[in-house]
């Protein structure tokens, strides 16, 4: 089957904001405990860091973290994680029904970021807390001194403050699983509250009101609307919380699931503009896409374990084997993240090292890239500048969820320096023959051809075989004349740099 690109530098989204690259390490699973830390590892630096992991972070090219939830932010108590390790108090962690002994906390995760070159984006507890207290954490992080608490940091080894500009007001605030789940009319006042509250300490921070947690939620829509009516003059972005699966071997369907994420933002971004305009507002509101990625959550155990004697430290929760696949989809999520990049200007990738992550770290073992590793890695590295509006005339195919879905879906972005065109075939069974005209984009050779194909589209690395998924130089990309030709192989993502 054949597809023709039109793309053009002259058509432009808007800048691709580096925060698009971000990621997500919530205290859940093996996630923080056994995964980004594990002490007496080989590998372990003199603060219990695998290096190995920091490595492999820093080749995925993340750009700033979410921490330290997630669900498990609305149990959390900041003041346990900082301090001597040996005074903090072990709780639980009702969240994900596990021992939280909080050895790592913020000052730790703040200086593993700094090995890892990625900025701190923190939430702040609105479930079973309150304003005062996320005031309290602000002080604590961002107050250079003279405060007992500025100074009880500096104490705690941190003279200079974190100085943290983005923050949550929450998580996930409708989801009935949610510790402290509130209606759209108390979270949106209280999000208001907590906002004005915050920017009194620090007018320069970026605050983000959680949106409904799911396009799928009864109160999606609604929730936005009524959360932003309240909170619209005091905030800055409106959450966005999306996984996708394949769900009864529909591979069409999840193969299409950037249409669903497309209308996803589509439809908060208009929500938003409707409060803009209602209220004739000059401010916009942009969209953290702060949880996105594959997950099999229908396959998660309804409940975890929840026997009021056994709650593990760092269980196995989630620690998808990802296929070629969902790497291929979350490539493609990318792309919708960049096609709307005017509008989305962060998002993370939820979550990044074993828990729904890309990155995989045995207890004592190796750690490894998951197929999902290669298409965020080279998104983050090629997606330079701006994001350009991409034409795509194709044959379509009926899925059952969302209709009629073009087989090539693709992406482009541009810079001085030159240009990236993201693509994908849907199709299970044929190549897809891709032409270009590269006189609009100015640029008139392949830099870098990579794909990430198999013939078994549900191939995926593991412990055993830990490079048996991996991108592939693309043979199948040339200029000729002014007409960039790609083939690509059926179920594949694929990166060309010109
Ligand atoms: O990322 C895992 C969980 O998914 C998060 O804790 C929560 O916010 C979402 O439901």
């Amino acid at each position: 089957l054949r597809a023709r690109l039109t793309v053009d530098r002259a058509r432009p989204v808007g800048p691709v904001s580096r925060r698009l690259f971000g990621a997500f390490v919530e205290h859940m699973g093996r996630g923080v405990y056994g995964g980004i830390h594990e002490p007496g590892h080989p590998q372990a630096d003199e603060d219990g860091f695998r290096r190995d992991v920091i490595d492999l972070v820093r080749e995925m090219g993340v750009t700033t973290v979410r921490y330290p939830g997630g669900n498990f932010v609305s149990g959390f108590r900041w003041e346990d994680g900082v301090g001597p390790r040996e005074q903090r108090p072990v709780r639980l962690n009702l969240a994900w029904h596990s021992t939280e002994t909080n050895e790592v906390g913020l000052h730790e995760f703040a200086a593993w970021l700094e090995r890892v070159g990625a900025e701190l984006m923190l939430a702040v507890n609105l479930g079973t807390r309150g304003t005062l207290e996320a005031l309290d954490l602000l002080e604590y992080a961002n107050v250079p001194s003279g405060t007992t608490l500025a100074d009880q940091r500096v104490r705690n080894g941190r003279t200079r403050p974190f100085d943290v500009r983005m923050w949550c007001l929450g998580n996930e605030m409708d989801g009935p699983w949610q510790l402290g789940q509130r209606s759209a009319e108390d979270y949106g006042k209280l999000a208001a509250r907590t906002a004005k509250a915050m920017r009194q300490l620090d007018p320069h921070l970026e605050l983000v009101a959680c949106g409904s947690s799911g396009a799928g939620m009864p109160t999606f829509g609604d929730w936005e609307r009524t959360v932003l009516t309240h909170a619209y003059d005091d905030v800055d972005y409106i959450s966005c919380h999306a996984y996708y699966e394949e769900k009864d071997g529909d591979l069409g369907s999840f193969l299409a699931s950037a249409t669903a994420m497309d209308r996803f933002i589509e439809t908060v971004v208009a929500t938003a503009d409707h409060v803009k305009a209602v209220r004739k507002s000059p401010r916009t509101i942009d969209i953290s896409f702060d949880e996105w990625n594959v997950w099999y959550l229908s396959k998660v155990p309804a409940g975890l374990a929840k026997r009021i004697d056994d709650w593990p430290l760092a269980p196995r929760i989630s620690e998808e084997p990802y296929t070629v696949a969902d790497g291929v989809v979350v490539g493609s999520l990318l792309m919708s993240l960049l096609r709307h990049a005017d509008r989305v200007t962060s998002a993370s990738m939820a979550q990044l090292v074993n828990v729904i992550a890309p990155i995989a770290a045995e207890p004592r073992g190796p750690a490894w890239r998951k197929s999902t590793f290669f298409p965020f890695a080279t998104t983050a590295r090629l997606a330079r500048g701006v994001s350009l509006r991409v034409d795509v005339d194709c044959p379509g195919y009926d899925s059952a969820e969302y209709g009629e879905v073009p087989v090539v879906d693709a992406a482009a972005t541009a810079d001085d320096d030159g240009a990236a065109l993201f693509l994908v075939n849907r199709s299970r069974t044929e190549e897809a023959e891709v032409t270009v005209d590269l006189a609009p984009l100015g640029v008139a050779a392949v830099g870098e051809a990579l794909t990430l194909s198999d013939q078994d589209p549900y191939a995926a690395n593991t412990t055993d075989r830990q490079d048996r998924v991996r991108l592939r130089p693309s043979p199948r990309a040339e200029v000729t004349g002014r007409t960039l030709r790609v083939t690509l192989s059926p179920v594949s993502w694929t990166a060309v740099a010109l």
